[in-house]
C-alpha cells in the first residue's frame, strides 16, 4: 500500500498537532453551545474520531452518508443522500465535518438540508480544502492543511474504496490510475 503513494503531505504526527490546535478552538467556540457533530460517511470517520477526542466538552455525535464521488478520481456531478442522520437538528447548533472540500457540492447539499430542518447554526470543520476545486460557493470555518489541486488519498481519504487506512495523507502514483 506504501509503494503506491508519490509523496507524502502531511505525517501522522503532523496531522495529530494540527487536529490538536482545531480541537482546542472548537472546545472554545462551543463550550456552551451542546454541538451536534455530524461526521460525513466515510472519510471523515478518522479525523472526526480524533478530533472529538481531543475535545473537552459536552458534544454529541451523529453521521450521514452523501457521496459524489462514486470510486474514482473525478467527481460525477451527483449526489445521493446514502445514508440519513438520527439526530433531529431543529434548533442545535450543527458543526459538519469532513475529510476534504473540493467542489463544495456536497457541503452546500448538507449546509442547505441542516437549515431547512431548522439547525439554530450550521459551521464545517474539515481537515483539508482544497479551494482551486471549488465550484460552489460555501464556507469552510474550520480547517487543518489547504491542499493543492492533486487527488489525495489516506487518513479516511480513499481511491476506489482503499488507502483511507494510511495513518497519513499523501498523492498517489499516477501509475495506480493508469492500470485501471
Ligand atoms: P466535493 O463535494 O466536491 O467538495 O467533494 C467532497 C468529497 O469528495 C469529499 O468528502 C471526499 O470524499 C471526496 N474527495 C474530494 N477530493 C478528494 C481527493 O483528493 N481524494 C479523495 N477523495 C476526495
Ligand atoms: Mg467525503
Amino acid at each position: 500500500m506504501n509503494n503506491d503513494i508519490e509523496k507524502v503531505l502531511y505525517s501522522a504526527e503532523d496531522i495529530q498537532k494540527t487536529i490538536g490546535k482545531l480541537a482546542d478552538q472548537l472546545s472554545e467556540e462551543y463550550k456552551d453551545k451542546d454541538p451536534l457533530i455530524l461526521c460525513v460517511l466515510t472519510g471523515a470517520v478518522l479525523f472526526t474520531v480524533d478530533l472529538i477526542e481531543k475535545m473537552d466538552i459536552m458534544a454529541q455525535m451523529d453521521f450521514i452518508d452523501v457521496s459524489t464521488y462514486f470510486g474514482g478520481t473525478a467527481t460525477t456531478g451527483q449526489l445521493k443522500l446514502i445514508h440519513d442522520m438520527t439526530a433531529d437538528v431543529k434548533g442545535r447548533n450543527v458543526l459538519i465535518t469532513e475529510d476534504i472540500v473540493d467542489s463544495g457540492r456536497t457541503l452546500q447539499y448538507l449546509v442547505n438540508l441542516l437549515k431547512e430542518r431548522g439547525a439554530k447554526s450550521v459551521k464545517t470543520v474539515s481537515l483539508l480544502n482544497k479551494p482551486e476545486g471549488r465550484e460552489f460557493d460555501v464556507n469552510v470555518e474550520y480547517y487543518g492543511y489547504k491542499v493543492p489541486n492533486e487527488f489525495l488519498v489516506g487518513y479516511g481519504l480513499d481511491y476506489k474504496g482503499y488507502y483511507r487506512n494510511l495513518p497519513y495523507v499523501g498523492i498517489l502514483k499516477p501509475s495506480v490510475y493508469s492500470e485501471d
